[in-house]
């Protein structure tokens, strides 16, 4: 994809190229599609300042970490991670190791690892991305950290393109940060108040992915229903997708994440009017009691929620939902938890994702009283999961001898001789691997199913 960055950063780029052109980078990413895209943009920087990515951490010439403070554990994990690096630094001096992402923008979990890590060079936040190859060229003058956080996201950003590596399906993100407060959540403290992209911009960036052969393109940001409403001539999430469907060649449009307070009836209405949208709707909906409900300041109760979903299924009666779902929230009773259990068997979701209550320092859950017992959670995680693979499992096993449309990704990383791909409905499929098939959109007939993916052979459309 062509280069839309400004002059200024051009000059960097350049500045960096000479200096560095032919080093070898690698990037580890922990956490959610944000992240992944994050690290899509700084992949797609540093090829362009001339360094070549390598998996092996022994030839990198830069480390990059893209942190996540999500849970406890993902931040526990990237300390782990820089325990081991600090061997690997006294080993090889020139290494240079830089560390990114949403546990920068913690004041607390910044100064930790400035200070038990002082070997680490560059620190950025999300919203500095744009600012490495000045970062780099600091780097090079001397052996300091250079670290560079910006609370709100920058315009500038808007430039960054990643490279089209896997290229039947994009992220673009629509906006950033979120100002919805859930007294569990780090996130407002870490990417900030919610700012919408510009509808234009989303669209150029759209339009020139398909120009480059992508298919399906997913829509990024925490809050996506409550799109385009802080811009000067505020949009609907609606109407933004009205709008992308528009685009010639796009096959498949998805979004991620929804939040139920905010779902409209104009995008309900799009589930009937636009048929690129993807027929799967991922609606986190944490807990299914309304009383945890209220306590996490999600702003709507079980019954509003089955009201959304009864709606959405008028429409695609086949649709695909999936979830966010936690136990152990501070003060949740086993009461609660049957509440959550018995919502998740009413909805019956094809996918969920489950996790266990995590204490995060700065959010209105840490002071609250009652916190759950380890064992309690992990007894009622495991009661869910149990539930969730049950119905997941039961739901794959109907489509056992359907015909379903599927965008093709490639290669079974486990199995050369298979390739995978996803249905309309997001579902993980292995087929026999078809070279001149990776990147479009085939149909399959499914022969079996498990409970995390479903096989099937693809059908030959000119018989
Ligand atoms: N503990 C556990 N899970 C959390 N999530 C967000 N914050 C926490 C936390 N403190 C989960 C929510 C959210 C998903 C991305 O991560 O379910 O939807
Ligand atoms: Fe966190 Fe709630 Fe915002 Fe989602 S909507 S990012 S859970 S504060």
């Amino acid at each position: 994809m062509t280069n839309t960055l400004n002059k200024e950063l051009n000059v960097f780029i350049d500045k960096v190229k000479d200096n560095h052109g032919g080093e070898k980078f690698m990037i580890e990413t922990h956490g959610c599609q944000m992240n992944e895209h994050d690290s899509d943009k700084i992949k797609w920087l540093m090829e362009s300042m001339g360094f070549v990515s390598t998996e092996d951490e022994k030839e990198a010439d830069y480390i990059i970490i893209n942190t996540c403070s999500v849970r406890h554990s993902a931040e526990d994990k990237v300390i782990g991670r820089l325990g081991r690096l600090k061997h690997l630094k006294k080993t090889k001096k020139d290494l240079r190791v830089g560390v990114c992402g949403c546990m920068m923008q913690r004041k607390v979990s910044r100064d930790f690892v400035l200070e038990k890590f002082p070997f680490v060079d560059l620190i950025f936040g999300t919203n500095n991305i744009y600012r490495l190859p000045q970062l780099i060229l600091a780097s090079d003058e001397d052996n300091d950290v250079h670290v560079e956080i910006e609370e709100s996201y920058s315009n500038l950003d808007n430039k960054l393109r990643t490279n089209i590596t896997n290229n039947q399906s994009a992220y673009i993100n629509i906006m950033y940060g979120c100002n919805n407060f859930c007294t569990y959540c780090i996130v407002p403290y870490t990417r900030g108040r919610e700012v919408s992209r510009e509808l234009e911009d989303i669209l150029d960036e759209a339009k020139a992915l398909v120009e480059d052969g992508v298919k399906e393109i997913i829509l990024l940001g925490q809050n996506v229903n409550s799109y385009g409403k802080s811009l000067d001539n505020p949009i609907s999430f609606a109407e933004l997708l009205r709008a992308l469907h528009e685009i010639e060649g796009l096959e498949r449009i998805n979004y991620m994440t929804s939040h139920p307070k905010d779902i409209s009836d104009d995008l309900i209405n799009c589930y009937k009017d636009l048929p690129k949208l993807a027929n799967y709707l991922h609606l986190p909906v944490q807990s299914g009691s309304n009383r945890v409900l209220k306590l996490m300041n999600r702003h709507y109760t079980r019954e509003d929620y089955f009201e959304i979903i009864d709606k959405v299924r008028k429409i695609r009666p086949d649709i695909a939902l999936s979830t966010d779902i936690m136990v152990g929230f501070p003060d949740e009773t086993e009461e609660d938890f049957l509440d959550t259990l018995d919502l998740v068997k009413r909805v019956e979701y094809d996918n969920a994702f489950t996790f266990l209550y995590s204490k995060r320092e700065g959010t209105r859950a840490y002071d609250m009283e009652n916190q759950i017992p380890k064992e309690v959670k992990s007894e009622r995680f495991n009661r869910l999961l149990e539930t969730v693979y049950g119905i997941q499992n039961k739901k794959n096993q109907k489509l056992v001898g359907t015909e379903q449309m599927v965008l093709i990704e490639g290669q079974s990383k486990n199995n050369p001789e298979k390739m995978t791909g996803r249905t309309d409905t997001f579902k993980l499929v292995h087929m026999p691997y078809d070279e001149s098939k990776i990147g479009t959109m085939v149909k399959v007939r499914i022969q079996s199913a498990n409970t995390f993916s479903l096989e099937g052979d693809l059908i030959d459309i000119e018989k």
